[in-house]
């Protein structure tokens, strides 16, 4: 029952307990006399009114109690999500000036250790391998920089309709020979019932990706994982890995919270701004995984109101 009927329900009571009153007194034969009049039932019913109109009034107070809770949780979760967006603006523009600085001394040193690569005697096997460090280690740094610029200066969904199976074949191609899910066992169900929506394919099938990516890291080699697109439509993507650790679980979707040696912690951030470019939410859902028992971790990625 919703709380706008509270203050009905405590008058309904507060009648009852006057017409309880007035058995009682029947009951017991209980009369009330004004001069040689009989009046118990009108005293009942001034029992009866009064009841009610008092129930009424704690049902409201009660109401309002709930209400004013409800609206004071909502300020409290608007302010959080100001603070939030403060923090991503403030981010981005470290960002913005960060990569500006760093990638052209990035791109210098890069070059310059192909050049030692190529001008390093032969039998010199050590110094060969420190140029290839250089290089994939700069490699690595500019991958991060072009996530941190991705993440901080978002680019807005374009909103289409198109159908859920779109999103699927769109993360195909883009997944197709990845080295960083090559190995796993990858299934991919389209289930949506053509299952139709505004959206953004090139950014869900990115938001895919990186759940899969998560995913295969975490199932590891010979791991199972599974991606489906439901009616709603909706997205699921699945394993069989360890799942996702109790103490984490609350963290996961901050920007830069990460378990990984060398993860930069913007994957599920990202896909999670996805889902609320689309109107809808990214969820952790816990015992859904593939393993025994739902072991695993399984993501669900709604569009719009989708439960
Ligand atoms: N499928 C999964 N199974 C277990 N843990 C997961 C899974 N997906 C995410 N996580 C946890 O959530 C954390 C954050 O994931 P996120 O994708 O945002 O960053 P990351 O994978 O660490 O780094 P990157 O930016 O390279 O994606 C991970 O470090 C991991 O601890
Ligand atoms: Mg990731």
């Amino acid at each position: 029952m919703s709380e706008r009927h509270w203050p009905w329900l405590g008058a309904g009571l507060g009648c009852l307990t006057g017409l309880f009153d007035y058995s009682l007194f029947s009951l017991l034969d209980v009369r009330m006399m004004a001069g040689d009049r009989e009046v118990t039932p009108f005293i009942a019913l001034f029992y009866g009114v009064s009841f009610a109109i008092g129930g009424w009034l704690v049902g409201r107070v009660a109401a309002q109690r709930v209400y004013i809770r409800r609206q004071l949780t909502a300020v409290a979760e608007a302010r959080a999500r100001a603070a939030q967006s403060e923090k991503l603006a403030t981010v981005g523009r470290l960002a913005a000036g960060v990569a500006h600085e760093v990638r052209n001394p990035l791109a210098v040193i890069k070059s310059s250790a192909a050049l030692l690569a190529e001008s390093v005697p032969p039998d010199d096997a050590g110094l060969a391998t420190a140029a290839t460090f250089i290089q994939e280690e700069v490699d690595r740094l500019d991958a991060f920089i072009s996530a941190l610029l991705d993440y901080s200066r978002p680019r807005p969904a374009e909103l289409q309709p198109a159908r859920a199976g779109r999103v699927l074949e769109r993360f195909t191609t883009l997944a197709r020979g990845d080295a960083e899910i090559r190995g796993v066992a990858l299934s991919l169900a389209d289930e949506s019932d053509g299952a139709e929506g505004p959206l953004d394919a090139d950014q869900l099938s990115q938001a895919l990706f990186a759940l899969v990516v998560n995913a295969g890291q975490a199932a590891g080699a010979g791991g199972q994982v599974r991606v489906r697109a439901l009616p709603g439509p909706s997205f699921e993507v699945a394993d069989d890995g360890p799942g996702v650790a109790e103490a984490d679980a609350p963290r996961i979707f901050e920007p830069f919270f990460t378990t990984k040696a060398r993860g930069t912690g913007l994957g599920l951030a990202m896909a999670a701004r996805i889902a609320e470019a689309h109107g809808g939410r990214l969820e952790l859902r816990p015992g859904a995984g593939l393993g025994p028992g739902g072991r695993g971790a399984c993501f669900h990625l709604a569009l719009g109101s989708t439960p």
